[in-house]
């Protein structure tokens, strides 16, 4: 899935925190006009599931995904509501057990070799690298490609319009997460031309 809807969206995902339900229309408006579309929508806030619901209906070029998944309670409550894709900042083995069952896009977050194993045995080859920059980045991506080549990762935590390139250049790379692409003070002052213009650039 994730390679045929990158065929038509950045390598970029969003990771969208909602303080307030009214900004979740406009803001994946901006972005889209962008060619920003995969978004993923974090249960962060009371809003996330709302705001997944409300871009699904009014925005049908955005790719909507929910994140900071961290029980199956959450991933079942997202996909009620029309999740396309689910992002979690780890894994438990019921989600993992919730995700298999669904069968869809579901990116389990890992950090180590052991836990690249542990879901890659669960069948998940294509995994969130989480927080990226503190636990190693680039280096560490570089090192995880020569043991698990088959693996491809969506690196997210820490990462920046100054080194979101350095991560889409590695082969085990297929996309890269981050809030730089929402920024707080843009969504809270409703400045959608401000990030229609940092898709833009991305
Ligand atoms: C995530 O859940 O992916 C991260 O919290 C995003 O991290 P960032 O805010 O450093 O981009």
């Amino acid at each position: 899935m994730w390679d045929l809807w990158l065929e038509r969206a950045k390598p970029v995902m969003p990771v969208i925190v909602i303080d307030d339900l009214d900004t979740a229309v406009p803001m994946a408006q901006a972005l889209v006009a962008g060619g920003v579309r995969l978004l993923e929508v974090t249960l962060r806030t009371a809003h996330g599931l709302e705001a997944i619901k409300e871009i699904k209906n009014a925005v049908p070029e955005a790719i909507v995904g929910v994140g900071t998944v961290t029980s199956s309670k959450d991933l079942e409550n997202a996909l009620k509501e029309g999740a396309e894709f689910a992002v979690s900042p780890g894994f438990t083995r019921d989600i993992l057990a919730c995700a298999r069952e669904w069968g869809g896009p579901f990116l389990p977050g890992v950090l180590t070799p052991t836990e690249v194993m542990q879901v890659r045995d669960a069948g998940f080859m294509w995994q969130k690298f989480f927080p990226a920059a503190a636990a190693g980045g680039v280096d560490m991506l570089k090192s995880l490609g020569g043991p698990f080549a088959d693996v491809r990762f969506c690196p997210t935590g820490g990462i920046g319009p100054e080194t979101y390139h350095d991560y889409l250049a590695l082969k085990n790379v297929f996309a890269v997460g981050g809030s730089w692409l929402t920024p707080k003070e843009a969504m809270s002052a409703r400045n959608w031309q401000a990030i229609t213009t940092i898709a833009i650039a991305t």
